[in-house]
């Protein structure tokens, strides 16, 4: 990523749920709100290969695990045993299969048909389109996925930055200075 970036003094829940995709939207959804911010079919699936890292609340999934057909049944009983059908919206499940490691499992699981998320799935819908393509294509080939990674965050943070006066340099990238 590029340092030195205007960064905001200030946050605001509201806009953040104004431009951020929620996990329930449909492929078109999605890419339509990507493309709303100059970002290509390309930038949203290889940028959804962050959830490579890290864990998601049993609420964000639950109707996922519960609800959908497009699921592999095992995958789906297992993540149910930590994720029950009320209560507990709380707790965390891994976004992949190696959820401290920059790998390709995010896009293997998708094959599979093990994406934690609805919006995960959506993107490999076994139906021959070309963003099925392209998670085949990362899901083979991991230096493909770290390269055209790099590119759509520099694309992503490119996106309408602060100038002049506006915001600031942060000290610290965690908080305002
Ligand atoms: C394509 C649209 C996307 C949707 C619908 C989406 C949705 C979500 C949701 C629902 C969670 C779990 C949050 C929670 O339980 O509180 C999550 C986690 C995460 N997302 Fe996304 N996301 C998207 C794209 C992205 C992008 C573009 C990035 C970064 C390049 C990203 C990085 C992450 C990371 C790192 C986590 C794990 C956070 C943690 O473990 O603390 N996501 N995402």
């Amino acid at each position: 990523m590029q340092v030195g970036r205007r960064d905001s003094t200030t946050a605001s829940l509201a806009a953040a749920n104004n431009n951020i995709p929620p996990q329930f939207f449909d492929f078109q959804a999605l890419l339509s709100n990507f493309q709303s911010h100059g970002l290509s079919l390309k930038d949203l699936v290889v940028l959804s290969g962050a959830h490579t890292i890290g864990q998601a609340r049993c609420t964000t999934f639950r109707s996922r695990i519960y609800n959908e057909s497009t699921i592999d049944t095992s995958f789906a009983s297992t993540i149910r045993a930590q994720c029950p059908p009320a209560g507990a919206d709380n707790n965390l499940s891994p976004l992949d299969g190696s959820p401290t490691c920059f790998d390709s499992v995010y896009f293997r699981g998708l094959v599979q048909r093990k994406g934690l998320l609805h919006s995960d799935q959506q993107l490999f819908k076994s139906d021959g389109s070309e963003s099925d393509g392209l998670v085949r294509h990362y899901s083979e080939n991991l230096n493909a996925f770290w390269e055209d990674f790099g590119v759509s965050m520099l694309k992503m943070g490119n996106m309408s930055p602060l100038t002049g006066s506006n915001g600031e340099i942060r000290n610290n990238c965690r908080k305002p200075n």
